[in-house]
């Protein structure tokens, strides 16, 4: 079973394919997304992904694909049957343990669903946010909250029996009892697994623009701390795992794929502006379809950029990834797979946190605490940095 494993991801390498469309670009998202009306383009994309795959992927059968994006429900029924085509020719997803695609509710149908099924995905993301109607706005969402409830029932009705629900808290102006209120209506569609980000305003996109103008006020700290209280408390009521910070298994078990990232696996995307990570080498793929597509259709290596990581590095970053998990982390087995003295690297990190009450020592790993998780991405960004020095 993963929730125990602590170690080193042996899970092979796992495939991320990346569609970059969206109906709307949402003013918080700073993934490689574009609204792009000319739907030629998809064409392009689906013939570049046949061409980048076949010189991309030589693993064999991974244990976990994930089809995220962007919007890769955006596709209509023809291209989607294709998409899955063009993956199937190069990985066979039946083969697959878990096999992952991300739909939006204003795209996704019944019809869609089926197409994917068919094709081998066994597990359905879809991005619901927030079901009131004034932050659904404020998000640029491009749909309304009873859309996102049928939805949901189209999935359903597809024959999807492992379907994960994306929520987000901390939307300005949001109070705690509006985030309740999401969480019940969440619930009562019963999805197989939940995940519940705290918005967050990352640099470039128009919300942080707008944050830095004076225009939007976040939220104070002690009412996103109190969502993200209430999300543990009345998950677990309700029998839901809470086995990273911000996600929560229930009858469909932990998401594999995102696991295998938080344990360092080693992965390759495809698609425009995805990154890869193989045994300390980390790739990015050219951001534009354009540029990417060219690159792809005319059998050249797709990377904009590549970087070898140093043991001291790929360790930091094992337990940055690897501390959002609930079992935590064995630094000593990290620091003995990558051959680095990880005791003089981190150790006076670990202590201080440790005293503080954020980190708790289990025997030759650490993890963190009830109140070290409201403060997991400054601990965790802590031993980041650290990776960096020395
Ligand atoms: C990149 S999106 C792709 C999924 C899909 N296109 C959608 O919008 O639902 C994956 C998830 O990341 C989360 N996310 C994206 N940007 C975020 C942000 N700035 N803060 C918190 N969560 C964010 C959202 O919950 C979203 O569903
Ligand atoms: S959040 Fe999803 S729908 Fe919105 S722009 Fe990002 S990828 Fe597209």
């Amino acid at each position: 079973m993963i929730r125990n494993a602590r170690v080193a991801d042996d899970g092979g390498t796992s495939l991320y394919v990346h569609v970059p469309f969206c109906v709307v670009k949402c003013g918080y998202c700073d993934f490689n997304s574009y609204v792009i009306e000319d739907r030629s383009i998809h064409d392009v994309f689906l013939d570049a992904l046949d061409a980048e795959l076949r010189s991309a992927w030589r693993f064999g059968a991974p244990t976990t694909v994930f089809v995220g994006g962007g919007t890769p429900s955006l596709l209509d029924p023809v291209r989607l049957l294709r998409l899955f085509e063009v993956i199937n020719r190069h990985v066979s997803l039946r083969a697959c343990a878990e096999v992952t695609m991300e739909a939006n509710p204003e795209s996704v149908t019944q019809e869609k669903a089926a197409i994917a099924r068919a094709a081998g995905v066994n597990r359905m993301s879809m991005g619901v946010q927030t079901f009131h109607a004034r932050h659904l706005r404020f998000l640029d969402r491009a749909h309304s909250a009873e859309r996102a409830e049928a939805a949901f029932a189209e999935l359903r009705a597809a024959g999807c029996d492992n379907v994960s629900v994306d929520l987000m808290f901390g939307v300005p102006g949001e109070t705690v009892d509006e985030w309740r209120q999401d969480l019940e209506r969440a619930l009562a569609l019963r999805p197989d697994h939940l995940s519940c980000y705290n918005l967050t305003f990352e640099p470039g996109t128009k919300l942080h623009h707008a944050v830095e103008q004076g225009r939007v006020q976040p939220n104070d700290e002690d009412a996103d701390r109190a969502m993200f209280l209430h999300t543990r408390e009345r998950l677990a009521e309700d029998g839901f795992d809470a086995y990273e910070v911000s996600n929560f298994a229930g009858r469909g078990g932990p998401s594999r794929h995102n696991d295998h990232y938080w344990r360092q696996g080693d992965y390759v995307g495809v698609g425009p502006g995805a990154s890869s990570h193989r045994q300390g080498v980390r790739w990015t793929n050219l951001k534009p379809v354009e540029s990417w597509a060219k690159a792809a259709l005319a059998g050249l290596p797709a990377a904009g950029s590549a970087e070898t990581l140093r043991p001291r590095q790929r360790a930091a970053e094992a337990i940055w990834l690897g501390l959002r998990r609930r079992d935590g982390i064995d630094v000593a087995a990290i620091g003995a797979r990558l051959g680095v003295d990880v005791e003089r690297a981190f150790g006076a990190i670990r202590d201080r946190h440790v005293a503080a009450g954020a980190l708790a020592r289990d025997g030759g790993g650490i993890r963190l605490t009830a109140a070290g998780l409201l403060l997991a991405d400054r601990v965790s960004g802590e031993f980041l940095g650290a990776g960096l020095d020395g």
